[in-house]
């Protein structure tokens, strides 16, 4: 078994939580916790499949993280500790700040803005509504999104994931072990690939750019023999607006500079030819950092086999990719799962 969580000793004064998960799943079977911020659980998948790949039957990931017993301030600490302690935290960075920083220098290399990046929020929500399992199930405008509080520029409330709760777990199982015992599951992971960045954003080579997620992609998508051309539905690492745009362009969907008009021009959207996030992403299902790379997964899933509420949008659909990023996009876990393959 392994189990995903970032910040049991900030919100719970626990560590240790593999046997303590173990014991709460009624699993007798070696546990561990991965840690990887926000891709934690993306990661905690990854080794699962790692583990089948070299003879394992069963293999249970998952993640949980409580965040709403903290305050936003002691939250935002919390999650603080996933930046360079060096360099960033000591100067007073907090995720919304350095994705900021992200999202600023975009607009200054490539163009783009506030209204772009709106499109993005709107869509998320919008994707959302129906979700039963989404945090926000409230549709919402561009103007809601501009007219929003500012949190850091020129991020408002409506750019950021929120504060959440959540969990989430998969089986999986060998091909042998569904075969043996009939088991319905139309959908396997066909790839998988990680990677890793400079902790700090001030050692990146270009900060508007995430190298790992690039890697993380190239590898999944080696390990799945597919091309980006392939997938038709991702879900995405949008922790920020701008996250998703970085994600798509390092994907491989879309160039350096071009993809923060893909939701605003519906390309993303829930009717484009690449849906993104259908689920309501980390800005609306909500972000549970530990939880969020597995959720992504159990997500995509439904959404593959044609039990998601949003299913219809991509009943046709047989390729679909998760992005799961920890803190700056300092490390990325991608994987590819696929109808039937
Ligand atoms: N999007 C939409 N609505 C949000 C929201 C979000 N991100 N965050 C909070 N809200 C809503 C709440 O539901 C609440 O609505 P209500 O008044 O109708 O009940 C209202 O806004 C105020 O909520 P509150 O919790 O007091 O907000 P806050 O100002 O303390 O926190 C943020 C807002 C954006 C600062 C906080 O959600 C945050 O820090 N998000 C980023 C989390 C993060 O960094 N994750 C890791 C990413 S790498």
């Amino acid at each position: 078994m392994f189990y995903g969580n970032y910040m049991g000793e900030f919100a719970e004064q626990q560590g240790h939580q593999g046997p303590l998960m173990a014991e709460a799943a009624g699993v007798s079977a070696p546990a561990t916790r991965i840690e990887s911020a926000c891709a934690s659980s993306g990661v905690a998948v990854r080794f699962g499949y790692e583990k089948i790949k070299h003879g394992a039957d069963v293999v249970l990931v998952g993640g949980a993280e409580r965040m709403t017993n903290l305050s936003t301030a002691d939250g935002t600490s919390a999650l603080a500790a996933a930046a360079d302690a060096l360099w960033e935290i000591r100067a007073g960075i907090t995720f919304p700040g350095a994705y900021s920083l992200m999202a600023n220098r975009y607009f200054h290399e490539f163009g783009g803005g506030r209204e772009e990046l709106a499109h993005i929020a709107v869509k998320n929500h919008a994707n959302a509504v129906e979700n039963e399992l989404a945090q926000f199930q409230k549709p919402i405008e561009v103007d809601d999104v501009l007219e929003a509080v500012d949190v850091c520029s020129p991020f408002g409330l409506f750019d950021c994931s929120p504060m959440s709760d959540g969990a989430a777990a998969a089986v999986l199982v060998s091909e042998e072990f569904a075969d043996e015992h009939g088991l319905d599951a139309p959908v396997s992971i066909t790839g998988a690939g990680q990677h890793t960045d400079h902790l700090a954003l001030a050692d990146r080579a270009a900060i508007p750019r995430a190298p790992a997620a690039e890697r993380a992609g190239e590898m999944a998508f080696e390990d799945a023999g597919i091309e980006p051309d392939d997938v038709d539905v991702a879900e995405v690492h949008d922790c920020f607006t701008i996250a998703e745009v970085l994600a798509l362009e390092a994907l491989g969907f879309y160039e350096p500079g071009e993809g923060i008009g893909a939701a605003r021009d519906g390309e993303t959207t829930i009717d484009g030819d690449l849906p993104v996030n259908l689920s309501g992403g980390l800005k609306a299902k909500g972000h549970p950092v530990g939880a969020t790379g597995c959720a992504q997964l159990s997500e995509l899933t439904k959404l593959l086999r044609g039990d998601h509420v949003n299913s219809h949008a991509v009943d046709d659909a047989s390729v679909g990719v998760t992005h799961n990023a920890g803190g700056t996009v300092a490390s990325c876990v991608v994987h590819v799962l696929e109808v039937d393959a």
